[in-house]
């Protein structure tokens, strides 16, 4: 009988040992196992970029600790003015699918990793190029301005595209008597139009974490903060902008902290941003606004799908990589490239 339970033993404990074997070499000749992680990843990072020459571009919506490993850090203008011109040989994309795509597009010839392949984004996930096309036909007359939130075959399907940074300049572009479709944020759409006078044909979508901002909370808070200025991205409701001291893009926004004489703010977009608002005015103070009753959605559940190991193992195994049909990157490419020389 102790015999039975000593074999029983030594087998489990042979077996509990095996486990986290050495034989299974990586490819890169480094001699670790696959699902090995170093323990400073962010050292191995910069070393793996050097040795391969590759550049890591970081939404502002990221992790701090992507973020503060970027070549890059900016808006999704600056992303793919940055990954047009990169001659990088792997473009690692530390944002969301549309932004890795747009990469992709704009620079085809470098390979593009995203750490996570489900960084999605609601709006460009609630626009079917199907739909949108059936869309667009009822408006035959109209030019086609699409938000760069959304899919390559929409973006193929557009005749120029524009980003929250450049898109009253886009609109503005076009002749007053010409008849536009927006797609596909309506709440970007709207501020447009307020924006710029002009009538718009809208596609209902939206940013499931920009709609989610509470307008009492947000007027509670002021309330609170009596010396804070609101400052608010454009894909927010119109109740929640109409609270708004300064709308703007995530650069913009930025910007406006670091240029403006107060001390205090009310930001309402994804708290990612915040980390660079803290770090260019460290003596200023910033309230993330809340969402809806306590919960953490007004963080990007996409953007946030993102993190550190996973960006290490990309770069490491230059997977997984944005794969795109030439034909269909051909007619994406030329309503982005106008979009660029308008920018
Ligand atoms: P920016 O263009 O300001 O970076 O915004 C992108 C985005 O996805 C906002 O939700
Ligand atoms: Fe898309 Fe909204 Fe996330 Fe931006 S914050 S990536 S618009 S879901």
């Amino acid at each position: 009988m102790l015999t039975i339970l000593l074999q029983s033993a030594t087998k489990l404990r042979t077996q509990t040992m095996s486990l986290p074997t050495l034989t299974n070499g990586h490819a890169n000749g480094c001699g670790a196992p696959k699902d090995y992680l170093p323990l400073d990843i962010a050292a191995s990072i910069r070393e793996l970029r050097s040795k391969k020459n590759a550049i890591i571009l970081a939404h502002y919506y990221q992790e701090s600790e992507i973020q503060d490993i970027a070549d890059y850090i900016g808006d999704s203008l600056g992303l793919a003015q940055q990954a047009a011109s990169t001659k990088a040989d792997l473009i690692v994309f530390a944002g969301v699918r549309f932004m890795a795509e747009t990469a992709k597009i704009l620079n085809p010839q470098r390979k593009v990793v995203l750490p996570d392949l489900d960084a999605g984004c609601s709006l460009a996930d609630n626009c079917p190029a199907d739909q949108f096309a059936a869309f667009r036909s009822q408006y035959p007359n109209h030019v086609v301005v699409s938000y760069v939130n959304c899919s390559v075959e929409v973006k193929a399907l557009s005749d120029i595209l524009c980003t929250s940074t450049n898109a009253v300049k886009v609109i503005q572009s076009f002749p007053e008597d010409q008849p536009i479709l927006f797609a596909p944020d309506q709440h970007l759409g709207r501020y447009l139009v307020s924006k710029t006078g002009r009538k718009l044909v809208l596609w209902p979508g939206s940013c499931i974490v920009h709609e989610t901002f509470d307008h009492q909370r947000i007027v509670k808070l002021k309330a609170r903060y009596q010396n804070a200025l609101v400052i608010a991205h454009p894909e927010c409701t119109e109740a929640v902008l109409a609270e708004a001291d300064f709308i703007g893009s995530t650069s913009q926004l930025l910007q406006f902290v670091k240029d403006s004489p107060k001390a205090e703010f009310i930001v309402v977009t994804e708290p990612g941003i915040i980390h660079q608002m803290e770090k260019a005015c460290p003596e200023k103070k910033f309230y993330p606004a809340p969402a809806e009753d306590g919960c953490a959605c007004n963080r990007c559940p996409f953007m946030r799908l993102n993190t550190l190991e996973k960006l290490y193992l990309a770069l490491r195994d230059e997977s997984p990589t944005i794969e795109l049909s030439n034909e269909l990157c051909e007619r994406a490419r030329q309503p982005l490239e106008r979009m660029l020389a308008l920018s």
